[in-house]
């Protein structure tokens, strides 16, 4: 079924046949009924904790599986196969929730956090953008003022996955307001629930309807000096780092949905009969077809390369922005071909295509937008002009 040229060891290929195997028979079922009801998949969400799915990259002294980033990577493409929410959400847990502690907390930190987390006892957030500071994520208005002993936060976040389900949130806050843009800002961990922090309604999206998106706010949350992340004042780069991280498991999350949308698509060429013969064997298709596995076998090789390059410890800031890129913009054109291929029955709900175009749709903006990751990729390869 995949080519043979991506080198994955044993232990990647059965990694990812056990999460195959767990997301035909656990996450496929509940996909249509969770995009239609916008429910949270919390159950399937436990089971993967069960699974050690919630800390694959974590370390097992902190309660992670200790396998390889390229694992991860793996399993999230393999759930978003199946369905886009679920994987959103499963994503943002492990790329945002998770590792910011891993790699920037200190030891009494990650003994605190990372176990219930990579366990699945609780999922974690990320909270970055907020209603007039999206792409222009140094453009934080949330505050974190200096109190003694504390600090007291101020502000609200947008479009933030998990925090129903969350109880530890990532988020920035500007700590030195006589310094401007994206310098002044902190990084902290917040305990959740606490007083003077609430979340809003969940968000009635276009598509990951299953995933869990809401605004936060905070009305004079006292923040515990020990929860700073990392350097005080320095927050802005943690979050950038994450993000350059965050980004290879959304280029993931959207190969996934393609491969699926591309399974489904071939499926139904094959079966489904015009003029007396199936339409795959109609050049117009066929062709169709052929462009999908090409697109799909381009995004995974960038996918995996960008994964690869940071298990090296390499830069991959633009490997990891250019396989976000490529791999949810040609998601979007497999969803839609996919779609064309069903005709009238891929534009009705009863079939799973018009769904996983949908779910693509957000590859192309969450975790930075195909906009700004053409500044990052231009900024890598011209250098600041
Ligand atoms: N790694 C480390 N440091 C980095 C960095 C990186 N990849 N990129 C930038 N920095 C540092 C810079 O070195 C600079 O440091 P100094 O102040 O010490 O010089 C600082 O960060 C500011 O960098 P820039 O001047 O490049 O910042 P900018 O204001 O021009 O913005 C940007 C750059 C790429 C546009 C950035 O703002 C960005 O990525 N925007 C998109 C944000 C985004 O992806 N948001 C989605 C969040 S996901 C979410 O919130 C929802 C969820 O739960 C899924």
């Amino acid at each position: 079924m995949f080519s043979t040229t991506f080198d994955l060891t044993t232990e990647q290929e059965d990694l990812r046949r056990m999460v195959r195997d767990f997301a035909e028979r656990e996450v496929k079922p509940k996909a249509a009924e969770i995009d239609e009801t916008a429910e949270f998949p919390i159950d399937t969400f436990k089971k993967m904790g069960e699974l050690g799915l919630l800390g694959i990259p974590f370390p097992e002294e902190y309660g992670g599986a200790g396998a390889d980033y390229l694992s991860y990577i793996l399993a999230v493409e393999e759930i978003a196969r199946v369905c886009g929410g679920t994987g959103l959400s499963y994503a943002a847990h492990v790329s945002l929730g998770t590792s910011p502690i891993y790699y920037h907390g200190t030891e009494k930190q990650k003994e605190q956090y990372l176990p219930p987390l990579t366990k699945g006892e609780f999922l974690g957030s990320f909270g970055l953008s907020e209603p007039n500071a999206g792409s222009d994520a140094g453009g934080t208005k949330t505050t974190a003022i200096d109190n003694g002993d504390h600090f007291i936060l101020n502000g609200a976040k947008q479009w933030i996955t998990n925090p129903a389900y969350a109880k530890t949130i990532i988020l920035t806050a500007k700590t030195d307001t006589s310094q401007k843009g994206s310098r002044g800002i902190s990084a902290f961990v917040l305990d959740t629930p606490t007083k003077g922090y609430s979340f809003g309604k969940k968000e009635d999206k276009l598509g990951m309807r299953g995933s869990d998106t809401r605004p936060l706010f905070f009305d004079s949350v006292v923040l515990p000096k020990e929860n700073v992340l990392g350097e005080l004042h320095k927050g802005f780069p943690v979050f950038m780092q994450t993000l350059d991280a965050g980004r290879i498991s959304i280029g993931a999350l959207a190969l996934g949905i393609a491969q699926g949308a591309y399974e489904e698509a071939a499926k139904y060429a094959k079966t489904r009969k015009q003029f007396g013969q199936p339409i795959a064997s109609f050049q117009g298709i066929a062709g169709m077809l052929a462009d999908m596995a090409t697109q799909i076998e381009a995004a995974r090789h960038l996918v995996y390369h960008a994964a690869r390059l940071k298990m090296a410890g390499r830069d991959f800031t633009k490997e990891g922005a250019m396989a976000k890129l490529f791999a949810s913009e040609i998601s979007s054109k497999v969803c839609y071909d996919a779609i064309q291929i069903h005709g009238g029955y891929g534009y009705t709900r009863e079939y799973p295509v018009e769904r996983m175009w949908r779910d693509a749709k957000l590859c192309e903006i969450g975790e930075g937008t195909s906009e700004i990751q053409r500044i990052v990729i231009s900024r890598q390869i011209l250098g600041r002009l």
